[in-house]
């Protein structure tokens, strides 16, 4: 049976965003939430930790993701999720960001497999968790993840999910199928396929491509059309009309969610972040679409999303 995971988008799929989204859209069954970053001297980020309380997560469950290079670290934070009641913690071995990467952490560690074959060591003796990896092909070069394949298999991971480009490339070009399919044939774990799924078509392409795959992580493409998960686990298909209404709703309760936290500039900038994807979800229409990124205020913003609204089409 297919399984789709929403990816997790640091300043996008939030608590919030996962909540609102999954009352008006079926599909999803899990997510993996942005990263929280280890910090030293056992100090954590509460407010992150916030973010993944089970109980804030009853709509969509979701498994915590830890950037970190540092074993002990890892641990330590582990034992608050072990608390809280996860049972799955996810390593981050992917992100691109040109900071984490010259720090040696997301991508920036997959050239050294020494220091991540120390890591797994140490976390596997100490973690009462499960643990999953989201890693890419490479730092630079999509080679060199191979290395890593033959280190992995010695540790009980409970899954890998991989996106198919290197940190270098961020997200350029289009994700590499052929290179998932040569690493899905020298491991011997479980791996979950991420990347580029924007529609059917493509998830029908990469389903027939791996057929031992069942499970997919989706990021972009649910921002870019929220129907999509649904879509794809082939939910009855509702009007042009109850659909509009559905995203109106929908992006409407975000605004609501988020004005409870961020005033005026942020909310209208975090909500013209999300329209960057949404509009994808209309038939083109740049020039309303342009007047709600102009906007500034509140109501400047709520009212160049009702005239979108009121000449949108899907
Ligand atoms: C804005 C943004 C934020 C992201 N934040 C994270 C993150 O916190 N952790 C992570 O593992 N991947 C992160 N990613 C990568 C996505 O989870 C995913 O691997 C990537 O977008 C490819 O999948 P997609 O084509 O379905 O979007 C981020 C991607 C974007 C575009």
């Amino acid at each position: 049976m297919t399984e789709l995971i929403l990816a997790p988008l640091h300043g996008f799929t939030d608590v919030i965003f996962r909540n609102v989204y999954s009352k008006y859209f079926l599909g999803f069954d899990e997510a993996i939430a942005p990263f929280i970053s280890t910090m030293e001297q056992h100090r954590i980020h509460s407010s992150k930790l916030r973010e993944v309380l089970p109980e804030l997560n009853q709509k969509l469950s979701v498994t915590p993701q830890i950037l970190s290079n540092a074993p002990d670290d890892f641990v330590f934070l582990t034992s608050y999720l072990a608390d809280m009641g996860h049972t799955t913690v996810n390593w981050n071995l992917g992100c691109p960001q040109t900071k984490i990467v010259r720090n040696k952490k997301g991508s920036g560690l997959i050239p050294f497999a020494e220091d991540i074959d120390a890591f797994l060591d140490i976390v596997f003796k100490e973690i009462s968790m499960e643990l999953s990896i989201k890693i890419r092909l490479g730092k630079k070069s999509p080679d060199e993840i191979y290395p890593l394949l033959k280190i992995f298999d010695n540790y009980p991971i409970k899954e890998i999910i991989l996106h198919p480009r290197t940190g270098a490339q961020f997200y350029k070009g289009a994700a590499d199928i052929e290179a998932f399919a040569s690493v899905l044939k020298k491991t011997n774990h479980k791996m979950v396929y991420n990347g580029d799924i924007i529609d059917k078509k493509f998830f029908l392409k990469v389903q027939k491509k791996f057929p031992t795959i069942t499970r997919f992580m989706i990021g972009r493409g649910a921002l870019e059309n929220p129907f999509l998960p649904s879509i794809i686990k082939n939910h009855s298909k509702i009007s042009e009309k109850e659909s509009l209404e559905k995203l109106y709703n929908f992006i409407d309760d975000l605004f609501n969610a988020y004005k409870e936290l961020k005033r005026d500039e942020k909310l209208t900038g975090k909500m013209k972040g999300f329209w960057t994807y949404f509009r994808k979800a209309f038939k083109k229409n740049d020039k309303l679409f342009k007047k709600i990124l102009l906007s500034q205020t509140e109501n400047e913003y709520k009212n160049e999303v009702e005239t979108f609204f009121s000449n949108a089409r899907i």
